[in-house]
């Protein structure tokens, strides 16, 4: 055939679809449905609040539950608290459940704050007291017959106790026997949003803002009514809406009202708004030539618009400032300090019980590289610890939970333990910026877990994290939790169904540190999808492994995600950290890879720590492993306890980590019969891509550092079956070289530059047998480009790559693959792999694998 007859059989060539593994799950879950199992319709939409309907078999058990509900007392929040009890309850128990004014002689439940419950009830069992939005839940006999009663500290508490009530009955857990206690780990649990004002989201990866649309706040607020309640539902008390990157016309006169609409919205479920404010509002809205915290006209602006803001807001919780960071104007510009900042503003909103939450994500994105003891893990602590004592009482310092920058791996910053008069929460990133976008699944709470439980030492042993960000250490009421959550207007909320289970897990750890990860996971399964073992197994498995797993190929032993974080922070870019201002370098070279980050060879970091934390950090042999490349710079061939050189653990951990996602694919297949088959498709669709961008982590990164290094795989492996764009008879297609180099295999790719139809072509030479063919491919988001794959005049699959990946050219965060399963290959055959595409879309192509089809 000529090339361009080549081009027509193509064209011509009709799609027979295969008998995929895909077509399989797709009968599974059809004859699930007809065969009566999960047959509700889902979107995600709402979350772990669903409410399913208790099979029949199994509503005896909550036979004893009341169906009448009696409230005492009224309030906006005590409404919310009635109206959702009896929603959820109507729902899962299949009948009516009622909320009546007054009781009579029969069995209700009792929702109200605890000392309006205890003037009613008179049972020794009920605590007499409860620490700030603490609820108990129990049962109780009263001379109006028995009673199940829902006490609040707060009207709050009785909300937090309404939804735990309901979270239990959800999980088919008794509730013949109740007796629960339960408060807060620490007063703040508040959630950021990085939503700006245009209805763009910085770091969101779900869709626009469901806050904002061109400069406004959006008309219809039933999305943010709808995730208020979600929040709600795991005891968050404090939303933050704008970008700590702020607009500062979000606190002039005319934008007030419209915070005001969604304060209004959120004050039902316990919630109070707060804004981001840009340090320079004084000149940027107020008119001045100054914003010099010590100016007394500076002063004066902050006041008027603190005053400004609670005449719309009255009981606005706070403000969030970034200033002094990443470009953000702040006190430097006058030579003044954070706590000068800070307490011009604290002085503005302290009449009215506000709080100003400073961030200590302070740091010099313009370092010099060249000067081995620069270090921005050093900026924090360097920046705020000679401050505490200086901060008035209602600022709390917002610290990133580690020194860098929601990095796949770090230590805990050093400076929880270094301000003990200084109110702190510690900041978490729910929106997985370094953590796979809400494209790979990583569930975040095991993670958050090792930060929290790392033992500072501060005061002998015995003093973690949590500790210091409970308050309780330092005996601070104004402490906890802010976690940066970004959901977007998305129908499931974070784009990824798996992905909620990171915004559920961060409410319940805010509001008990303790909480294991497996019990964390195991509660949103079961509310989330259903308490079946299968479910409840994989589900579970997948989620604990998921972290440990996106680890392994994208960031080995604290070195940091190898991402190109000059750009969108998601596909490998291994050099992209090194040689820039921005500090998150590893300091790979060709004999050693880390950061030498010790006290007497290095920049002095570990010295941030307490004295028995840093002679641990000191020394390479008591580091802990996972860390290693974090505080040491290390040979390649340094030995790690297993035995395995540095070197050998890069390799083999990224061929694990593909290994393990790729599994994870066969594990949620299993799932098929027992959920429902719209998020259970949604989930297997991104599992599947990300198996694929697994391979191309683990190609790029093992293929740099086999580069840097010299030193080859000790295992020998080679990538069997593959065969490199730029090697095939091309038609049309040009051969360009990529960048980075290492996100392409062979570092280069074939690109339908002049748009329309290009097609490769490849001889067979294997043996007859049956294949599965992997399509390397770049997916840029500048246009739609349409692949197909033939083999000889047979049209075997075809798809539309019109991902949004952050990057128009061929890169890391665009390479993805697609299989075609089980194909029937001889000697001789002619594969295909054909693009349609129209500028400036390049249709880019990197490789077909030919390897035996898996069973
Ligand atoms: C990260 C993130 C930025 C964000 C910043 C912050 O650097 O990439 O988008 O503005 O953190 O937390 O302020």
């Amino acid at each position: 055939m000529t090339h361009m007859s080549r081009i027509e059989a193509v064209k011509t060539a009709r799609l027979r679809p295969l008998r995929s593994a895909a077509v399989c799950w797709c009968l599974q879950a059809i004859l699930a449905v007809l065969g009566g199992g999960q047959a509700r319709a889902e979107t995600g939409y709402d979350g772990w609040l669903r409410y399913a309907p208790i099979e029949p078999a199994l509503r005896d058990r909550f036979a004893s539950v009341p169906r009448r509900l009696v409230l005492l007392g009224d309030s906006p929040v005590l409404r919310t608290a009635r109206d959702e009890t009896v929603r959820g309850l109507t729902s899962m128990l299949g009948e009516p459940v009622v909320s009546q004014a007054s009781r009579g002689g029969e069995a209700v439940i009792l929702l109200g704050v605890l000392d309006r419950v205890r003037a009613s009830v008179d049972d020794p069992a009920m605590p007499s007291q409860l620490r700030a939005d603490g609820f108990w839940l129990g049962r109780v006999a009263t001379r109006q017959g028995p009673a199940l009663v829902v006490a609040g500290q707060s009207d709050r508490g009785v909300l937090y106790g309404a939804f735990a009530l309901l979270r239990r009955i959800a999980m088919h857990a008794d509730a013949g026997q109740l007796d629960d206690r339960e408060e807060p780990s620490a007063s703040i649990r508040w959630v950021n949003h990085w939503d700006n004002l245009d209805g763009t989201i910085e770091r969101g990866y779900a869709g626009r803002s469901i806050f904002f649309d061109n400069g406004r706040v959006v008309q219809d607020l039933t999305r943010v009514r709808d995730y208020a309640r979600l929040l709600s539902s795991v005891g968050i008390n404090g939303l933050t809406i704008n970008n700590v990157n702020a607009n500062p016309q979000v606190i002039t006169d005319a934008f007030l009202p419209q915070l005001a609409r969604v304060a209004d919205v959120l004050r039902p479920w316990g919630i109070s708004l707060s804004v981001s404010i840009d340090f320079s509002s004084p000149t940027k809205i107020g008119g001045l030539d100054t914003f010099d915290p010590l100016d007394p006209r500076v002063a004066a602006f902050w006041k008027d618009r603190v005053d400004a803001i609670y005449r719309a807001v009255p009981d606005l919780g706070g403000v969030v400032l970034k200033a002094d960071s990443e470009g953000r104007l702040g006190p430097s510009a006058y030579g003044r300090t954070h706590a000068d900042a800070a307490n011009v503003i604290a002085r503005a909103l302290a009449p009215r019980g506000g709080l100003i939450f400073y961030r200590g994500f302070v740091y010099d994105h313009l370092m010099d590289w060249r000067n081995p003891k620069n270090d921005r893990a050093r900026a924090a602590y360097d920046n705020f610890h000679a401050l505490d004592g200086q901060f008035d009482a209602n600022v709390v310092v917002q610290i990133k939970h580690g020194p860098i920058d929601f990095q796949v791996r770090e230590p805990p910053s050093p400076l929880f333990g270094a301000l003990p008069n200084t109110n702190k929460v510690i900041e978490l990133q729910i929106t997985q910026e370094y953590l796979g976008q809400q494209r790979h699944v990583c569930f975040i709470v095991p993670m958050w877990k090792r930060v929290l439980d790392f033992d500072l030492q501060v005061k002998g042993t015995g003093t973690p994290v949590k500790s210091f960000v409970s308050g309780r250490l330092f005996g601070r009421r104004d402490a906890g939790f802010v976690g940066v959550s970004n959901i977007g207007r998305d129908v499931n909320w974070l784009g990824h169904d798996l992905a909620m289970a990171n915004l559920y897990g961060f409410g319940r750890l805010a509001w008990n540190p303790d909480l294991p990860s497996r019990e964390i996971a195991e509660e949103w399964t079961k509310l989330t999808f259903n308490d079946k073992p299968l479910v409840v197994e994989v589900t579970v498995g997948i989620l604990l492994e998921s972290w440990p797993t996106y680890e392994q190929y994208t960031g080995p032993l604290g070195a940091g995600t190898l991402t190109d974080i000059i750009g969108v922070h998601y596909g490998p870019g291994i050099e992209s950290s090194e040689r820039n201002g921005w500090g998150q370098w590893h300091r790979a070279n060709g004999t050693g890879i880390g950061m030498d980050r010790t006290a007497a060879t290095g920049t002095g970091f570990v010295s941030q720590y307490s004295p028995a934390v840093a002679a641990m950090l000191e020394s390479r042999a008591s580091t802990p492993e996972e860390l290693l490349l974090f505080f040491h710079h290390v040979p390649y061939t340094y030995k790690l306890r297993s035995g395995e050189t540095v070197i050998q653990y890069i390799y083999n951990s990224h061929y694990q980590g593909a290994m393990n996602a790729a599994a994870f694919v066969e594990r949620w297949r299993r799932l098929g019969p027992f959920i429902d088959p719209e998020r259970f498709a949604s989930v297997l669709a991104k599992l599947e891509y990300q198996a694929g961008h697994a391979i191309v982590w683990r190609d790029a990164v093992t293929s740099w550092f086999r580069w840097v290094s010299g030193i080859p795989d000790a295992t020998g492996r080679r990538l069997p079956g593959r065969v490199e764009a730029e090697s095939m008879t091309l038609d049309r297609f040009a051969v360009t070289a990529v960048t980075p180099w290492e996100t392409a295999s062979g570092a280069q790719a074939a690109v339908c530059a002049a748009g329309g139809l290009c097609v490769a072509h490849h001889r067979f030479q294997g043996t007859a047998g049956l294949y599965d063919i992997a399509v390397g491919y770049f997916d840029e988001n500048d246009g739609e480009a349409r692949y197909g794959v033939s083999v000889g005049a047979r049209r075997i699959d075809s798809w539309v790559a019109d991902g949004q990946f952050g990057s128009a050219s061929p890169n890391g965060h665009t390479a993805t693959r697609h299989t075609v399963r089980r194909v029937t290959l001889k000697p001789g055959d002619e594969i295909m792999v054909d693009v349609n595409t129209t500028p400036p879309d390049g249709g880019a192509f990197d490789y077909i694998e030919i390897v035996p089809a898996r069973d």
